[in-house]
C-alpha cells in the first residue's frame, strides 16, 4: 500500500479563521506571516504537526508557507527537524512554488536536503513558460533555466514533480517539463485541477504515468451556478472530501495501482470556508478502504506457518500481513507461550510441535525464524515433508550443511529461500543500478563496515549471536549483497580475535565469548574486485561507519550509508569530485522490510520463475564466512570454490 500523507496546505485558510474570499494568495500570505517569527515558530509548528498525527498520519507534504525557503533560517530548520522527529513524521514532499530564479530554487533545494525531503512538488519559473494564461499561483513567471534546474536537483539528490496548473491537458504538461532528465523531472499530478479543467483524471494519469513523481489526490465539486464571493469556489475549484466530488477518485486509485505507482499519495483538500480535518479523516478512511477492496487474494495463496516466535517474528508477521499472496496459518515455538502470544496478536493456530506443522496439508511453506543453530534441522525436516521454506540467516553454519540443504531442496522440488533480503531494498537496488549502468566504470575496490555494537545491551538472549559471531550473524548481509552484485568470491584472507571475552546479559548473567568478536577480511572476487569487510560485536554507534558500504571504480565511487536500511541515502561522485545524493529508483520502505523475501518467494512461485534468494547463493556466502573464520584461525588465505546462479534485479530497478 502506498504511503498516505497529509498535505499541510489543507490549512491554507486556517490563519484567516476559514474566511478566505481573496483566494490562495490571501491564505498563503497569512500563513507565512503566522509561521515566520522565530520566537513562536517552534510552538506553532509543533501544534500543527500534533494535529496531523492526531488525524492518523505518519507522513506529511510540507507546504512552503509553513516553512518558506525565503525566510527559513538555520534555527527554523533545526527546530522543524527536531519536531518532525518528535512526532515521527516523515516529509514526503515540499509543496508550493519554488521561485523564479536559480538562487531561490537552490534555497528550496537546500531546505529539502536539510529535512530529508525527497520531492519538490509544485512549480518553478526555471521551466520554460506555460502556453496557457491564468496561473493562479503565479508560479510560472521567472527566468527559465532548465540546465540549472537539473544541475541543482542532481546536486542535492532531489526530484521535481511539476503540478498541473495552469495547464489543462497532460500534453501541455509534458511539453512544459520536456522529454529529457526523466530521472529528476516529472509530474506531481493534482487530480482536483484536472477535475476543474474538465479533463478525465484517469486518462491524465495513464498518459502521465511514466513521468509520475508524486500524487496530490484531490476531489472537487461540480462548478456552482451562482457566484459565492469565494475566489477558488467561483473558479470551479471547490475541494471536497474524496469520493464526494466529480473527479472519480476510486478510478484514479485503481489506475495508479494498474500503472504501478509506488510513491506516496497526498490527501489534499483546501476549503476556503471551513476546517477540513473531519473531511480529511474521512478521505483517508476512503482511500484505505479502496486499497483493501482492491486487494483480491490471488487464486493460489502461499499459506505459511511460522516456526520460531522470538524477537524477529513480530516484524515478519507485521510486514507480511498486507500481502494477499501470503496467508498465515499458525505458529510453533519450542516455548509454547511464545507461539500463543504470537498467534493471539497475528492470527492462526498454535502448532504444538514441528511435526504437527509438517503434518498439516494446508501449510505450503514454513517461515523459519528459529535461532541460528536450529536452522539445518528445521529446514531439513520441512523440505523432507514437502514444504517450501523461507529461512532466516544464516542458512547453516558450515558450507557442507548449506550445500546439502540446497541439494535436498532441488531433489524434493521444493523452494528454499534464504535471508538476508536487504539487497532487495530500494536504496540497495538503486546502488546496484548505478553500478550496472556503468556510472562507476569498472568497480575495483569495496569497503564494507559492520560495527554492530554489543548485542547484550538490547537482545534478551545474546548468547547464540556471540556463539556464531558477527560474521555469521551480520556480515552475512553485505556479503549476500556484494555477491549478488559482483558474483563469486574466490579467495579470502582475514585477521581477528576475541577483543572483549567477558560479557554480561541484560539480567547480569556473565558469559564468555569464544568466537572472534572483531575481524577484518579481504575478499578477492572472480572478477578481480577486492573487498575489505570488517565485522564487529565490539565497535558500535560511535563509529562513523556503523553499516556503510563504499564501491570505488575507475570512473567514480558510490557510498551507501546503510547496507540494511531500505531508505538509506545513496551518494555518487565522479573520481576527484564530491559524492552527491542520488534519487532512489522508487519510494522506499522506511527501515528493513524483513518479510520481503517471503513475498518474493510467493511471487516467484506464482510466476513460475526462480526466486531471488536462492539456496546456492546462500551456501556460497556460508562458504565465504567459513573461509573468513578459517583464515583468522590459520593466518592463511583460503580458497572459495562454490558457484551460484546470478540473481536478477527487482523489476522496478531494471
Ligand atoms: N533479532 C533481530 O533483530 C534479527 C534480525 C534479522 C534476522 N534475525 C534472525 O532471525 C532468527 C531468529 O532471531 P531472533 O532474534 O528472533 O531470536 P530469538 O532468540 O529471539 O527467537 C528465536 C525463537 O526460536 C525458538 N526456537 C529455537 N529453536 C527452535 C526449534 N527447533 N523449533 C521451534 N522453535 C525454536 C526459540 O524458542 C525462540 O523463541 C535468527 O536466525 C537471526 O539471525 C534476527
Amino acid at each position: 500500500m502506498n504511503t498516505l500523507s497529509f498535505m499541510s496546505a489543507n490549512f491554507v485558510a486556517r490563519q484567516l479563521g476559514y474566511k478566505m474570499p481573496g483566494g490562495w494568495s490571501q491564505g498563503d500570505t497569512a500563513t507565512n506571516d503566522y509561521f515566520r517569527p522565530l520566537a513562536t515558530f517552534g510552538e506553532r509548528f509543533d501544534a500543527m504537526l500534533a494535529e496531523v498525527v492526531a488525524l492518523g498520519f505518519d507522513a506529511i507534504d510540507l507546504w512552503a508557507a509553513h516553512l518558506h525557503f525565503s525566510w527559513a533560517t538555520l534555527e527554523h530548520i533545526e527546530i522543524a527537524r527536531a519536531l518532525l522527529a518528535k512526532h515521527k513524521l516523515r516529509v514526503v514532499s515540499y509543496a508550493g512554488g519554488f521561485g523564479g530564479n536559480v538562487p531561490e530554487f537552490r534555497a528550496a533545494c537546500r531546505l529539502c536536503a536539510a529535512l530529508n525531503i525527497p520531492v519538490l512538488a509544485g512549480g518553478t519559473g526555471l521551466l520554460k513558460p506555460a502556453q496557457t494564461s491564468g496561473d493562479i499561483r503565479q508560479l510560472t513567471g521567472g527566468n527559465p533555466d532548465r540546465a540549472a534546474l537539473v544541475a541543482n536537483l542532481r546536486e542535492f539528490g532531489l526530484v521535481f514533480g511539476y503540478e498541473n496548473h495552469p495547464e489543462k491537458t497532460p500534453g501541455e504538461i509534458l511539453d512544459r517539463i520536456g522529454a529529457t532528465d526523466t530521472d529528476v523531472i516529472g509530474v506531481a499530478v493534482d487530480t482536483g485541477w484536472f477535475g476543474t479543467q474538465g479533463f478525465d483524471g484517469v486518462a491524465a494519469l495513464r498518459q502521465l504515468a511514466p513521468r509520475l513523481k508524486h500524487i496530490h489526490l484531490k476531489d472537487v465539486k461540480a462548478r456552482r451556478a451562482a457566484k459565492t464571493g469565494f475566489q477558488m469556489i467561483d473558479m470551479g475549484h471547490e475541494t471536497c472530501r474524496l469520493g464526494a466530488g466529480i473527479v472519480g477518485i476510486e478510478a484514479c486509485l485503481t489506475t495508479l495501482a494498474e500503472v504501478g505507482y509506488r510513491g506516496a499519495i497526498s490527501i489534499e483538500h483546501e476549503p476556503e470556508e471551513f476546517d477540513p480535518r473531519d473531511d480529511v479523516k474521512a478521505s483517508k478512511a476512503f482511500v484505505e478502504a479502496s486499497f483493501r477492496a482492491r486487494v483480491v487474494p490471488p487464486k493460489k495463496q502461499l499459506r505459511y506457518a511460522v516456526v520460531g516466535c522470538g524477537n524477529i517474528a513480530g516484524a515478519y508477521a507485521t510486514n507480511l500481513a498486507p500481502y494477499p499472496e501470503l496467508k498465515l496459518l499458525g505458529a510453533h515455538d519450542l516455548d509454547p507461550a511464545r507461539a500463543q502470544e504470537f498467534t493471539k496478536k497475528f492470527g492462526g493456530k498454535v502448532y504444538a510441535t514441528l511435526d504437527e506443522v509438517l503434518a498439516d496439508p494446508a501449510v505450503d511453506c514454513v517461515v523459519n525464524l528459529t535461532i541460528h543453530h536450529a536452522h539445518v534441522e528445521v529446514i531439513t525436516k520441512c523440505l523432507e515433508a514437502g514444504k517450501h521454506v523461507h529461512t532466516e540467516k544464516p542458512i547453516a553454519m558450515t558450507y557442507a550443511d548449506a550445500k546439502r540443504l540446497a541439494t535436498l531442496a532441488r531433489r524434493q522440488r521444493r523452494r528454499l529461500s534464504c535471508a538476508p533480503v536487504t539487497w532487495l531494498g530500494e536504496a540497495q537496488q538503486t546502488a546496484w543500478k548505478l553500478i550496472r549502468d556503468g556510472q562507476l566504470g569498472t568497480p575495483r575496490v569495496v569497503y564494507a563496515e559492520i560495527n554492530w555494537a554489543r548485542i547484550e545491551t538490547w537482545h534478551p538472549n545474546p548468547a547464540p549471536f556471540y556463539d556464531v559471531g558477527p560474521v555469521f550473524d551480520v556480515a552475512v548481509y553485505p556479503l549476500t549483497m556484494l555477491t549478488a552484485w559482483f558474483g563469486a568470491v574466490r579467495r579470502v584472507t582475514a585477521a581477528g580475535k576475541v577483543v572483549l571475552p567477558d560479557r554480561k546479559t541484560k539480567d547480569g548473567i556473565p558469559y564468555t565469548v569464544t568466537t572472534p568478536d572483531w575481524q577484518t577480511a579481504c575478499l578477492e572476487f572472480e572478477s578481480g574486485l577486492l573487498a575489505r569487510v570488517t565485522a564487529s560485536f565490539y565497535v558500535g554507534n560511535l563509529s562513523r561507519t556503523r553499516e556503510g558500504l563504499e564501491v570505488h571504480g575507475d570512473a567514480g565511487s558510490l557510498i551507501l550509508d546503510s547496507w540494511t536500511n531500505f531508505a538509506s541515502a545513496v551518494r555518487f561522485g565522479q573520481f576527484g569530485e564530491t559524492a552527491m545524493p542520488v534519487p532512489l529508483v522508487t519510494e522506499p520502505y522506511q527501515g528493513v522490510e524483513f518479510g520481503r523475501g517471503a513475498v518474493e518467494l510467493a511471487t516467484a512461485l506464482r510466476e513460475k520463475r526462480p526466486h531471488r534468494n536462492g539456496a546456492e547463493h546462500a551456501a556460497h556466502v556460508v562458504e565465504i564466512m567459513q573461509a573468513i573464520l578459517t583464515s583468522v584461525k590459520t593466518g592463511k588465505a583460503v580458497k572459495v570454490k562454490s558457484k551460484f546462479p546470478a540473481p536478477a534485479p527487482m523489476p522496478w530497478a531494471n
